[in-house]
């Protein structure tokens, strides 16, 4: 139940510190390391490549995914929308194995996959919310988010749970091929949930934001480079899904390749900088935007701040910015709609689980 919270959402956003402990805590084993289901780390250890399948979030969550396991495990990853996949469908390796991402664990498109590659006789593994649902059912291995039902429409604490059951498996999978890691996980998720504390009070100033940028405007922007790019684009979901705000998350790259067309007087640009080896260029980027009259608002990491920043999250392992980054994008949205008079937790058109192709 949501208790004395308005909406399921803000329940949801406000309960990702708990989560991530519980994550931690339930793939720790008694010596207090990471440990992952041997079978699996078994079908991690053959496969030349993995495929990750999901949509909306979860797929968002499979771009962050990628990037830890070909990071930390050195095993290629490529990310698919499920349902491009079938008419898309790419050579495949010869080992391959499916990582199906999915807080439901019911969503169609998704399982049209899993069925057609169970078919070809590969194996696959489901990261969901719901044990014993159908894609968990259904696929050689489940790994489990423990992220509590997920009641409101968008999603939050099962995106940032995925990304960090992601992280254990990119982790544990690195050290039994005994790739030397020169992060202590455990240590660094829990940075991480502090980290998603002082953001989830910091409800006050997120709403300002909200108010400030998105009350009145048809559209916004999502930029960032590298990690922050895969934030980006789920800051943009969440905002369209529940305020309608037109919006579009891009690399600050691609700027000039086109999307520049659209920043008028005023258009709201919301950039990300988390990432040291980019902070320069995607700084760049937004004068480039406010040259031409946007509005931008910059949410930076502490240590690579500069004097115009909106706000300044936590530091946390650069890797592992989008659990903490992603919050503030999550607040904005949810007071965007809620200045909107929407729905938050039913937006239109919208289901919670997508059972139909
Ligand atoms: C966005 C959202 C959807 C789902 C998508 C996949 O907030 O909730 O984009 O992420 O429908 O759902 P699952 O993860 O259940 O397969």
């Amino acid at each position: 139940e949501k208790g004395t919270y308005p909406h399921y959402m803000l329940k949801e956003i406000d309960e990702q510190p708990l989560v991530v402990r519980r994550i931690i805590q339930e793939y720790q084993n008694e010596a207090g390391e990471l440990e992952i289901n041997a079978d699996i780390l078994e079908a991690m250890n053959e496969a030349d490549r993995i495929y990750i399948i999901a949509a909306g979030t979860s797929y968002h969550a499979g771009l962050v995914g990628k990037h830890f396991i070909e990071k930390m495990a050195q095993i290629p990853v490529e990310v698919h929308v499920s349902s491009e996949f079938g008419y898309n469908m790419p050579l495949l390796s010869e080992k391959p194995l499916f990582i199906f991402i999915t807080q439901s664990g019911e969503t169609a498109d998704s399982r049209a996959v899993l069925v057609h590659i169970k078919e070809l006789g590969y194996n696959a593994l489901t990261i969901t919310n719901v044990a014993g649902s159908t894609l968990s059912r259904e696929a050689d291995y489940t790994l489990l988010l423990h992220a509590g039902p997920e009641i409101a429409v968008a999603s939050t604490k099962a995106y940032t749970a995925q990304m960090a059951v992601l992280a254990i498996l990119a982790d544990v999978t690195a050290r039994s091929k005994g790739l030397m890691q020169n992060l202590d996980l455990v240590k660094e998720l829990g940075i991480v949930a502090n980290g998603m504390e002082v953001l989830c009070d910091a409800k006050e100033e997120m709403e300002e934001i909200a108010w400030q940028y998105l009350t009145t405007t048809r559209n916004a922007f999502f930029i960032g480079r590298g990690l922050d790019y895969f934030v980006g684009l789920e800051g943009s979901l969440k905002l369209k899904e529940i305020s309608y705000i037109q919006a579009e998350g891009f690399a600050g790259g691609e700027l000039k390749h086109g999307t520049i067309a659209l920043i008028e007087d005023g258009t709201p640009v919301i950039a990300l900088a988390t990432q040291e080896h980019v902070n320069l260029s995607i700084r760049g980027n937004v004068k480039e935007v406010a040259a031409r009259g946007a509005n931008p608002c910059i949410i930076s990491m502490k240590g690579l701040e500069a004097d115009d920043d909106r706000y300044v999250i936590p530091v946390v392992n650069e890797l592992l910015s989008p659990l903490v980054s992603v919050i503030p994008l999550q607040l904005i949205s949810y007071y965007a709609a809620l200045h909107r008079d929407c729905d938050v937790d039913k937006p239109r058109n919208l289901a919670k689980s997508v059972t139909v192709e």
